[in-house]
């Protein structure tokens, strides 16, 4: 163990942390050193448990420190660590595009890897839009993304992001897009519900399409789930009538399943839901389990045959990274999907899905404050607001949900906030004991913060 004296003063010292202001690290709320990870639990430097109830960002998949994939990293790290993937292949990237073959939707046949999810997005758009320009589309350069939708940090991928939080800085520097109003589910204006909605909201994305379809080159969704925005979920049938949107308009879909792949909205793939296939799939995140950094783009058959040619016709796909195709981050795959198939890992999580669910709507659902519970596999989220008749939002200086944020990690649950909505996003093999604790947890929180709120 590394020397612990004075992590967080050297910490607050010299690093940076994402998405931080470190004015608020330096003179409110320090880092938590964490120390080491078992299952759903991190310890911490000074013998605390936390609950990490949002899977690190929502890649641990399988519980920190999982014996099957920490063996499969540990013997790939004695056999071959890293090959530039220019020129040479291995076994263990073959064999992980065997297995994503498998369990992809049917049509996804080819796979370019990178080490990041943003950087996914990236070469997702760059295929998209030069697969317009060598199939004679070249006035298609154009992309359309959902309001509220998030596809990473860098400049492609922000652009194509509607969340001002995060893009406002630099809009100077961005892609001009079409942005089409995403379906708004909790506060829907055209006062459906989410049980017997037929997806109105779909008319924007058709004039959008009907006005600008001749200049879309791809439109990229986060199929089913907005994470970012707050977890917000939109019905099935909506993804299913973009896909024919695109279809009718010669526009590339691209699906962003970084957040939403291997299980976690309750099938492998969210598109699955939809029964869809995108001309375009990005995958990161739970792909290792959590372990390695790792990214690959999925294409069809079709766009691959687009940048099919001699060499001197210039079609090659001239993009690359350092790591990509790393055999590290293939062996953690590899050893990830080896455990959801042996132990059944996404039929079990779907029997707690529906268990976790009810009890969320036990604990949280008489609150005044729950303006909405709503849940897709194992995530649950619960958005607070001020009134719960006309779902008006707490006042955003109030900061509700990131003082319960705090609350909660001083009682061991690692509850992380998006504004005033807290959620669940567990690893997928976490126990119902595991569970129930951090459910205990967030209640008592929950009650502290709205009664400190209310007096
Ligand atoms: C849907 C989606 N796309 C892209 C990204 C960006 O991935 P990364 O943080 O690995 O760059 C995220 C990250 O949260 C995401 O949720």
């Amino acid at each position: 163990m590394k020397n612990l004296n004075n992590l967080v003063e050297d910490d607050l010292r010299m690093i940076w942390h994402p998405a931080a202001q470190m004015k608020e690290y330096n003179e409110d709320f320090p880092p938590v050193p964490v120390v080491s990870g078992h299952g759903c639990y991190l310890q911490t430097a000074d013998g605390r448990e936390i609950i990490d109830i949002v899977s690190s960002w929502w890649c641990n998949l399988l519980g920190h420190c999982n014996a099957d994939i920490t063996e499969a990293l540990c013997a790939q790290a004695h056999t071959l660590e890293h090959v530039i993937f220019a020129n040479m292949t291995h076994p263990w990237a073959v064999e992980l595009a065997r297995e994503l073959l498998k369990i992809l939707p049917r049509g996804l046949t080819h796979f370019n890897f990178g080490d990041n999810g943003s950087s996914s997005v990236e070469m997702a758009l760059k295929m998209a839009f030069q697969y317009q320009y060598q199939t004679g589309n070249r006035r298609k350069i154009k992309f359309a993304c959902l309001s509220e939708g998030y596809h990473g940090e860098t400049i492609g991928a922000l652009s194509v992001g509607s969340m001002d939080l995060y893009a406002r800085m630099f809009r100077p520097m961005m892609m001009n897009n079409l942005h089409i109003e995403a379906p708004d589910c909790f506060r829907c204006p055209y006062g459906c519900d989410r049980c017997t909605c037929s997806v109105p909201c779909i008319e924007k994305a058709r004039k959008a399409f009907a006005e600008h379809g001749e200049e879309l080159c791809a439109l990229i969704v986060e199929p089913l789930l907005q994470g970012a925005a707050g977890m917000r979920m939109y019905p099935a049938s909506y993804l299913k009538a973009l896909r024919q949107l695109c279809d009718e308009y010669g526009v590339l879909l691209i699906a962003d399943e970084i957040a939403t792949g291997f299980g976690r909205t309750g099938t492998m793939f969210a598109c699955q839901q939809a029964g869809i296939t995108p001309d375009l799939m990005t995958l990161s995140k739970a792909i290792t389990g959590g372990y390695m950094p790792m990214s690959v783009v999925c294409a069809t058959e079709n766009v691959y045959r687009a940048f099919y040619a001699d060499y001197k016709e210039g079609k090659a796909f001239v993009h690359s990274h350092t790591y990509a195709g790393n055999p590290l981050a293939c062996s953690c795959a590899l050893a990830v999907l080896k455990v959801l198939r042996r132990d059944h890992i996404l039929e079990k999580a779907s029997e707690n899905a529906t268990w976790l669910n009810d009890r969320f709507v036990d604990e949280f659902g008489n609150f005044a404050e729950v303006g909405e519970i709503r849940h897709l596999g194992l995530i649950n989220a619960v958005e607070l607001v001020a009134d719960k008749n006309t779902k008006k939002p707490f006042e955003s200086g109030l900061r509700i949900g990131y003082k319960l944020y705090k609350e909660a990690l001083h009682n061991g649950l690692l509850l992380r906030n998006i504004g005033d909505i807290f959620y669940f996003n567990p690893p997928l093999n976490i126990e119902r004991e595991d569970l129930d604790k951090a459910l205990g947890i967030a209640v008592k929180s929950l009650k502290k913060i709205l009664w400190s709120q209310r007096v």
